[in-house]
């Protein structure tokens, strides 16, 4: 259920602290989110100066400057560093994305980095995943069939079929579409939002899946599924180029198609 004010503990009024890039001659500032749980002090936002001639060109490439060089306290998620794992979403200046994928001199002024927003975070700018991965689970995300594979060894795919898979797979979980869609930021506990359901639709879409009339029964509820109302912030800001919306809105056709 949503809540319209913050927490004590939650509003953002410690004194951040601030250190600088003294001589250097392409400077660029990060004001950072930060939050340890251990400390008992609000959140507040640290300020760093970055020498952009001693920088790789990407925001992750910062926060690794940062983490290194100024503060190795700074606590935030990555593996690949190329767009593939989905670790390093992030809300920067004001839009969720990818640190490693977004490159610093696209975003303009002074940039401001917060954890994506309407989580729970763990800490700085790592927020807690586990209610996103519990949804995630209650879609059975793999291949369900009863029958026995026609080959005995795979189930084959023509190439029609599976190209209806294109726009879907490549999902990497990152959470950047459903923590910047509004529905879900409100109804979160029930809505699935717009990543789980993008993949609920990609099984839904798999020729070789034998299960699509329980998923639709599991899935036709006014708030798992129904909560989505075409705002389209999930399709604006998927760093893969995905339409969540798309896929949102083919599941309700299948729904209503067979009720007919
Ligand atoms: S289109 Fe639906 S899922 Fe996407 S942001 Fe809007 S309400 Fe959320
Ligand atoms: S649909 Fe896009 S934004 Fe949403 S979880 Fe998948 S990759 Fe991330
Ligand atoms: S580090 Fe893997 S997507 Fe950014």
């Amino acid at each position: 259920m949503a809540t319209f004010t913050l927490p004590k503990n939650s509003k953002i009024n410690a004194k951040g602290q601030v250190h600088t890039a003294e001589g250097a001659t392409r400077k660029r500032s990060f004001r950072i989110y930060r939050w340890d749980p251990d400390s008992g002090q609000n959140p507040r936002y640290d300020t760093f100066e970055i020498d952009l001639d001693a920088c790789g060109p990407m925001v992750l490439d910062a926060l690794f400057k940062i983490k290194n060089e100024i503060d190795p306290t700074l606590t935030f998620r990555r593996s690949c560093r190329e767009g593939i794992c989905g670790s390093c979403s992030m809300n920067m200046n004001g839009k969720n994305g990818l640190a490693c994928t977004t490159a610093i001199e696209d975003l303009k002024g002074d940039i401001r980095i917060t954890p994506l927003p309407h989580m729970d975070v763990v800490k700085d700018l790592v927020p807690d995943f586990t209610h996103f991965y519990a949804q995630y689970a209650s879609i059975r995300p793999w291949l369900q069939a009863v029958t026995p594979t026609p080959s005995g060894k795979e189930r084959l795919q023509s190439p029609e079929q599976r190209e209806k898979l294109d726009g879907l797979y490549e999902c990497i979980l990152c959470a950047c579409c459903s923590t910047a869609c509004p529905s879900y930021w409100w109804n979160s506990d029930k809505f699935l939002g717009p990543a789980i359901l993008l993949q609920a639709y990609r099984w839904l879409a798999d020729s070789r899946d034998e299960m699509t009339g329980e998923r639709l029964d599991a899935l036709e509820d006014p708030f798992r599924l129904y909560r989505c109302h075409t705002i389209m912030n999930c399709a604006n800001v998927c760093p893969k180029g995905l339409s969540p919306a798309k896929a949102i809105a083919e599941i309700k056709k299948m729904e209503a198609e067979r009720h007919v």
